[in-house]
């Protein structure tokens, strides 16, 4: 089936819908997504979204700003930040009358907490910043969003598995997608695509990541000649349930909750005297995964103790009922009564496609756009959160950038000619599809491979790094991409034929492994969630600068962009 569109948006989570209800207000909009859309993984953000209301206390915007300069390690691009934090507050009203159901002050305001890396008077102390709904605020933001872009009329294709984005002449033409339950392959052309398919945590073995956060149009993008800005740059969240990695909200933090060592002792004092619990989460999870090495992980093991005893049951079960009830459902214990297991989780990806802050995907260091093509949200680099994100602010990221996708798109739409992706483009694709299905022999396991990339990138490239770790990861992804070729499929079927698009997205995950590692190993400094023992400090004279990795036949070769600064110099980061 072949369909024409003005717009087409990959993904359904936070930035798709809110790009989807700008741009539907003046073309035809379609929004694929490989999953039911509500089950996007922006419904599993919980704690909240970033905005200096002031509804508890003094906050403004400036401090805002700073203090994500300040968490980014100072390699966020300063003008993109200052137009995110100035946009927070309009942006909350309006997720407010859109319908999002925010927990409220006693005096009906939109109610805020404590997060991570905020705070007022440029460091003096913690702030109350992130607006919540208890801690289900990405999942009532997505629910909200998906209503608002029904009433106006967007075409939803959910369970649609994206193949191609097919760019010719240095226009993007659209999409190929898979029709996953009949396993029909559809032609999207369209003026314009916006690429809002979220992370890729799934590299790595412990991650808050949802399963389908595999990275596919990303590593489609990076086969296509589209550069990937900063991929050595991987959030690790300070506190996933032990031995699971689903997320326990910083809002736990924001409440009171303390993280305690084996011996009983609070140790962020001792990493971040002033703002302790509440430091960003490069510095708490490298704290957590210091305590460990030197012995003081709980009973000896690797984990420590996240304590919610001291907040009480009443704002435990009213504030975080979501990770109180994991809580009691995966691991058995009763956060009211006991402190909970944790150890840091694989989060969120600070790099990814670059994108100007309207959304226009770059192809090239030099800001050279693609036609036609844009992107937003968690899989976009724009960089508003450049060496490490603070928490809420990927919230705020995906609605505000998204919003000014779509405002883009519609000025874009105006001049673009619908694309026309021809049938030897589809042909190809449909030819790698037959390939993989009708090979009969083979030993090899997807899910055996996807285990083995994941624990390498989990031993090698996670919390630290160093150079003799990093130099084993090619030779092994090497050995798995030779053992993905001996993978035989044994469902042959089309329909819903998830072993198929498991193997595609372990290639995609493979591409992605290869970037953040090579790239990893070519920053020779420690900035922000990238942090190498052999290279312990940050090195503003040679590395104010972003990556760009580019693949060149099988190898990868990087460029550079400066970081914008406006306000801030970059200075010692004391917290
Ligand atoms: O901790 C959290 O609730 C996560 C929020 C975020 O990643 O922004």
């Amino acid at each position: 089936m072949t369909y024409n569109f003005d717009t087409i948006i990959i993904g359904s989570g936070l930035a798709g819908l809110r790009a989807a209800i700008e741009a539907s207000k003046q073309g035809s909009v379609a929004v694929l997504t490989k999953l039911y859309p509500t089950r996007s993984h922006s419904t599993a953000a919980q704690g909240g979204i970033s905005g200096a209301l002031g509804n508890e206390e003094p906050d403004s915007p400036m401090w805002h700003f700073y203090d994500t300069v300040k968490g980014s390690d100072f390699l966020g691009d300063q003008d993109a930040i200052e137009v995110m934090c100035n946009d927070a507050i309009r942006t909350i009203i309006e997720l407010e009358h859109l319908g999002v159901p925010f927990s409220r002050t006693t005096e009906g305001k939109i109610a805020q907490r404590r997060f991570g890396g905020h705070t007022r008077d440029f460091g003096a102390a913690p702030v109350q910043r992130a607006c919540f709904c208890a801690d289900r605020t990405g999942h009532v933001i997505l629910f909200a969003l998906f209503e608002q872009s029904q009433t106006q009329g967007v075409k939803f294709f959910p369970e649609f598995h994206v193949l191609d984005i097919p760019i010719i002449d240095g226009k993007c033409m659209g999409v190929i997608a898979m029709e996953i339950q009949t396993g029909d392959i559809h032609v999207f052309n369209a003026k314009t695509t916006l690429v809002a398919s979220g992370g890729y945590g799934r590299v790595f073995k412990t991650t808050s990541n949802a399963i389908a956060s595999t990275g596919d149009c990303l590593s489609i993008l990076f086969n296509a000649g589209v550069p990937l800005e900063d991929m050595e740059f991987f959030q690790f969240h300070p506190t996933g349930l032990y031995g699971l990695g689903i997320l326990v909200t910083e809002g736990a933090r924001g409440e009171g909750g303390v993280l305690i060592n084996g011996k009983g002792e609070r140790f962020m004092e001792k990493y971040a005297p002033t703002i302790k619990d509440l430091a960003p989460r490069d510095m708490v999870s490298r704290s957590i995964m210091t305590e460990i090495k030197e012995g003081r992980g709980v009973d000896g093991k690797d984990y420590v103790h996240l304590d919610l005893r001291g907040i009480g049951r009443k704002t435990i079960e009213e504030r975080l009922p979501e990770i109180a009830s994991f809580c009691r459902i995966y691991i058995g214990i009763d956060p009211v009564e006991a402190p909970i297991p944790v150890l840091p989780t694989a989060h969120y990806a600070m790099g990814g496609i670059p994108t100007d802050v309207n959304g226009r995907v770059l192809h090239n260091e030099k800001g050279t756009a693609v036609e036609g093509l844009f992107a937003a949200g968690e899989c976009a680099c724009v960089s508003v959160h450049g060496a490490n994100r603070l928490g809420c602010n990927s919230l705020l990221d995906t609605v505000v950038f998204g919003r000014r996708a779509g405002m883009e798109i519609n000025l874009a739409n105006k001049n673009i000619k619908t694309g026309r992706i021809h049938s030897e483009v589809v042909e190809k694709v449909l030819k790698k599809l037959k390939q993989l299905l009708e090979k009969t022999e083979g030993t090899q396991r997807a899910g055996e491979l996807r285990d083995k990339l994941q624990t390498l990138m989990m031993n090698h490239c996670s919390v630290f790094r160093n150079k003799d770790d990093l130099n084993r990861i090619p030779n092994q992804l090497d050995k798995i991409k030779e053992q993905l070729k001996d993978v035989n499929i044994k469902d042959k079927g089309k329909k819903f034929n998830t072993e198929l698009l498991e193997v595609i997205e372990l290639r995609h995950l493979v591409n992605l492994a290869e970037a953040i590692s090579s790239s990893a190993l070519n920053r020779t400094e420690s900035r922000g969630a990238h942090s190498r023992e052999d290279f312990p400090g940050r090195n503003d004279t040679e590395w104010m600068k972003h990556t760009f990795a580019l693949k060149k036949d099988s190898n990868i070769e990087f460029r550079y962009k400066p970081v914008t600064v406006t306000k801030f110099q970059p200075e010692d980061r004391k917290y």
